[in-house]
């Protein structure tokens, strides 16, 4: 249980309040740079700011305010240049940094005037690592972008998620350090969803959590689970300060403002070894979290997550919980959350930030199973892989995987031998 106020620290994300300015400390995923293969500018709202996110005509991506400077018309309506967006009421055109580099009546009209000085636009920058675009918006200089060792992997099927999350972000950070809920939610209601009664899944016996660098670890022992088993060795990785990362994938949670959050997940499915060499390219849609009649998707993993999360309230209100042994975990990240915000507001360096270039290259975390993601396996062992197998007939993960990007996995996977297997699929449902 917290006090109003302090929930207040963890919940607030707008300029100028505690946990916005440690937040912003940090890169952020804000959505899969593939989808401006059909577009060129977008509106967006990070951290309660409304932004312009737009890619120019010689490829390069910038963030800046919503509002022309001119008499403040909505720049995601704008059409960018070769260098920059222009306005599309009176064509002032802004470039990456923010500057105002044309304002074409001016420049005709009153050749020598100053009025460009004065008249520059908040720019936050923008870069993009394995398909995703990450932006920055705290004090310069930004802390290098982090490549997770992950994002190096070769010979992957690779796949960016994005939803729109109606709730905080802080409550489905928790989620990433909150092992018991696997067994009840994921596990236990899907055998419920599927009209089963039971048997139910093995519980947890004992789970522990641990800091690092780059956030903390939970790990687990379930029944009948020894303790070498790298669920327990090694576990899952609560990402500082808003990822979670599972070896197969990561997910983000990203503050649109106080009540909505984006997220952004990023998934690699290793192909087998008849499928290499295999460069990815990442396949980027968004998924729906909705039915038609207004209740939540609950098939899908992450989508399972997200009732849990939005069913906490817009903002969950945390003076009135009860957290127990299973909540370790949850107690850790906040008082931590608490510890860094003071830190950061005294001058110090966020948790985890890095300054080194050479660092930041490839940064490894922990990973339960290596090898099942790395090394790949013939096709003929893919095919009845408990893991593979599944992920070959349905995407677990997210509610709304489209047809397109399900029959590029599967090419990707069986080659000219994926039409048959679709088929066969479909033939076996009817
Ligand atoms: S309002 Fe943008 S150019 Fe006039
Ligand atoms: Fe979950």
């Amino acid at each position: 249980m917290l006090s109003e106020a302090k929930n207040r620290i963890l919940t607030q994300v707008g300029p100028g309040t505690p946990m916005g300015d440690y937040l912003r400390r940090y890169w952020h995923p804000i959505g899969g740079a593939r989808e401006f293969d059909a577009k060129e500018v977008k509106a967006v709202r990070l951290m309660g700011e409304d932004l312009t996110l737009y890619k120019d005509l010689s490829g390069t991506y910038g963030l800046v305010d919503r509002h022309c400077p001119h008499r403040r018309a909505d720049l995601s309506y704008g059409y960018v240049e070769k260098t920059g967006i222009r306005c599309n009421y009176h064509g002032w055109l802004m470039n990456e940094t923010g500057a105002c580099i044309e304002q074409p009546y001016e420049d005709t009209a009153n050749p020598n005037n100053k009025l460009k000085e004065r008249c520059s636009i908040k720019a936050y920058p923008v870069r993009e690592v394995a398909g995703l675009l990450f932006a920055y918006m705290g004090p310069l200089p930004a802390p290098e972008l982090p490549v997770w060792e992950p994002f190096t992997w070769t010979n992957g099927f690779v796949e960016i998620v994005t939803a729109d999350v109606p709730c905080n972000w802080f409550q489905c950070q928790e989620n990433s350090c909150d092992p018991v809920h696997f067994e009840w939610m994921h596990d236990n209601w899907s055998i419920r969803q599927k009209g089963d009664l039971g048997p139910y899944s093995p519980s947890h016996l004992k789970v522990a959590f641990d800091e690092f660098e780059y956030g903390f670890t939970y790990r687990r022992q379930r029944v009948g689970q020894e303790e070498d088993n790298p669920m327990w060795t090694v576990g899952r990785v609560a990402l500082w300060p808003n990822g979670f990362y599972l070896g197969s994938h990561f997910e983000w949670r990203v503050p649109v403002d106080d009540e909505n959050t984006l997220s952004v997940t990023w998934f690699f499915t290793r192909l087998p070894h008849e499928s290499e060499p295999y460069t990815p390219h990442a396949h980027t849609w968004h998924g729906p979290i909705k039915q038609a009649d207004g209740r939540w998707i609950s098939s899908h993993v992450i989508n399972q997550d997200i009732i849990a999360w939005v069913g906490q309230g817009a903002i969950a209100d945390r003076t009135k919980e009860n957290l127990g042994a299973s909540d370790r975990g949850i107690a850790l990240i906040r008082n931590r959350f608490f510890d860094e915000v003071e830190a950061v507001a005294a001058g110090r360096e966020a948790k985890g930030t890095i300054r080194d270039p050479q660092k930041a290259k490839c940064v490894e975390l922990p990973i339960a199973t290596p090898k099942l993601f790395k090394d790949g396996m013939p096709r003929k062992e893919y095919l009845n892989h408990p893991y593979f197998g599944r992920r070959l007939r349905d995407f677990p993960w997210h509610f709304g995987q489209p047809t397109a990007v399900r029959d590029a996995f599967r090419e990707a996977v069986l080659g000219e031998d994926a039409a048959a297997f679709t088929q066969d699929l479909e033939k076996a449902k009817a």
